[in-house]
């Protein structure tokens, strides 16, 4: 192999690995897999959960306190194009940012342009342990 073909090679190659790397940044969240997890709410990663109306992402799913200190948790990415839905205290439901579909606190759908629910997850909290599942 002479050195024009080597770095032929070698440029076909990069931009494989770049092509397919951007392939894997735009996958959907695999909704299949089995969501089960515990996090620790007494730990500073997690603080906003301590505030009525704050929320935090993990594994795949939106986790918010409610006004009433109950936590609630469904899909994080919007069944429309995949943004991250955002929680809202005053409504106790979530909007997505990009196109402004609106789930209700079940994950139901409120507003399009999205037209599947979010996956709501069972929630279940024992001292400071917050555990989420399906
Ligand atoms: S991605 Fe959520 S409304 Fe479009």
């Amino acid at each position: 192999m002479d050195r024009k073909q080597f770095l032929q090679t070698l440029g076909i190659s990069a931009a494989a690995v770049v092509f397919i790397n951007s392939i894997e940044g735009c996958k959907k969240p695999d909704l299949t897999k089995k969501i089960d997890f515990t996090i620790d709410l007494s730990s500073s990663q997690y603080s906003d959960l301590n505030t009525a109306g704050g929320y935090a992402y993990l594994n795949g799913v939106i986790i918010a306190k409610t006004s009433n200190g109950d936590f609630i948790a469904v899909s994080q990415a919007c069944t429309h194009e995949g943004c991250n839905v955002e929680y809202q205290l005053a409504q106790n439901d979530f909007v997505c940012p990009c196109h402004g579909a609106k789930f209700n606190s079940s994950g139901g759908v409120m507003n399009g342009p999205a037209n599947t629910a979010l996956t709501k997850y069972n929630i279940s909290l024992s001292g400071t342990t917050l555990r989420i599942f399906a």
